[in-house]
């Protein structure tokens, strides 16, 4: 035997090995379940979750193999989740009492099977835009009993009072009741639009979310949140409206333009940024941050986390605003140019509230996604718009701050700190009123 056929049979004998340990990991699990229904607890645990990740160090002398060690973790802690959550019978004192408790499927194919996850056995009104393939309207129509598709033109503009009028009137028109349901399969503007649709009519019917960009499965598609835009603001009239279930196909990312899929990265990064070094570790990896279906998990993850502890935004939540102040900020400064995407803002809202150690690794991060690291924008603009958002109070505005990786702190900032922030976003890295 050659020296390439006996390392071959070694890792043959360690992957047996693993599957006899992985084998005995499962059958706890699943003894674990049982218990944790019988004293009325959530399969979920951050608590243990994070104390488990706190032991990944000490456990893996290597520090080379650490970020992959902490990935293997982090596998096995959400296929524990999943295989927990596949063995519960699911009741309904379950879902009203549960937040995470809404299933957020993340896996390749799911959209041809939509109609096990869900409840398609009824009248479902489906919401779309125009820049969504049509195949993947077409998957899931077929897979309803009886459907109407509403396509809304693509673009922001379409966010609006008067889409969502038409919605209604086509809801009621197509004689939907309180039993049937809403489905959006989109980015995050659809999902927003057709989430607040249902929260309202009939005063609220079931709603599912496919959500088919990168950005809108990181961020817009867990954690309730239903909105359109109004009188020139972002979002100010919405509400929280739990999804039923939300079903998330990796495969639809392969017809998303490389810009659009970097777009999405954003919010990944920032979840990585604030909450997960190992999340964000991902990134710096010479290979690329791996596989979109656990890149997407983890995020996904990470975001409930949140959003269970804090749905209404009373304080953690606002972690998640992390980039966004001043993105908001440089996208409404920018708006009508069409120049840059809503993660692109992102990015660029990110880097100046960074402690210098974070920045230093953020930048080589940001341009291998080849998103921006600096832009020409007339900064008095941006003030402006970010002084008109809803977060600015009178003694200055409250952003998040990254001093560094896995941390994060709220501070307050005055507009002249702001624009100061700003500067270092411009291409020269002085004043520019573009
Ligand atoms: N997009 C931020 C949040 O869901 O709170």
């Amino acid at each position: 035997m050659d020296r390439l056929q006996e390392l071959r049979a070694e890792i043959d004998r360690i992957d047996a090995a693993l599957a006899g340990l992985f084998q005995e990991r499962m059958t706890v699990a699943a003894e674990i379940a049982a218990q944790k229904q019988a004293r009325g607890l959530p399969v979920r645990d951050p608590e243990r979750e994070r104390a488990i990740l706190e032991k990944l160090p000490a456990r893996m002398p290597d520090p080379a193999l650490r970020p992959y060690y902490a990935r293997l973790q982090d596998c096995l802690l959400e296929l524990s989740r999943a295989y927990q959550t596949a063995l519960l019978p699911r009741t309904d004192a379950d879902e009203a009492r549960i937040f995470t408790d809404y299933p957020v499927v993340i896996k390749r194919g799911a959209l041809a099977r939509a109609g096990e996850l869900f409840r398609l056995d009824r009248r479902v009104f489906l919401v779309t835009d125009s820049g969504v393939p049509a195949a993947y309207v077409k998957a899931l129509a077929a897979q309803c009993a009886h459907h109407t598709i509403f396509t809304l033109p693509k673009g922001e503009q379409s966010k609006s009072l008067e889409q969502l009028a038409n919605v209604w009137e086509a809801m009621l028109r197509h004689g939907l009741t309180r039993q049937d349901c809403v489905l959006a399969v989109g980015g995050g503007k659809v999902g927003d639009l057709a989430g607040f649709a249902a929260a309202c009519f009939m005063r609220g019917v079931d709603f599912y979310n496919v959500p088919t960009t990168l950005l809108a499965m990181a961020d817009a598609a867990v954690g309730g949140k239903t909105a359109v835009n109004f009188a020139g603001t972002k979002n100010p009239i919405g509400a929280f409206w739990r999804p039923k279930a939300v079903l998330m196909d990796p495969e639809v990312l392969g017809t998303l333009p490389a810009r659009q899929l970097s777009n999405g990265m954003a919010e990944i990064l920032k979840l990585g940024l604030t909450l997960d070094p190992t999340l964000f570790t991902r990134f710096e990896d010479p290979a690329g941050p791996g596989d979109l279906e656990a890149l997407i998990s983890q995020a996904v993850a990470l975001k409930q986390s949140v959003v269970e502890q804090d749905e209404r935004e009373a304080g953690l939540r606002r972690v998640l605003n992390f980039g966004h102040t001043l993105g908001h900020g440089i996208e409404a400064a920018q708006s009508g140019r069409g120049a840059l995407l809503h993660g692109e803002c992102v990015a660029l809202g990110m880097l100046p509230l960074c402690g210098p150690a974070v920045r230093a690794r953020l930048l080589p991060v940001l341009e291998g996604l080849e998103l921006p690291t600096t832009v020409s924008v007339d900064v008095e603009a941006v003030l402006a718009a970010v002084a008109h958002d809803k977060k600015a109070g009178a003694d200055g505005i409250e952003v998040v701050t990254v001093p560094e990786i896995g941390r994060w702190q709220f501070e307050k900032m005055t507009l002249s700190q702001l624009r100061e922030r700003l500067q270092t976003l411009l291409p020269q890295g002085g004043i520019q009123n573009a």
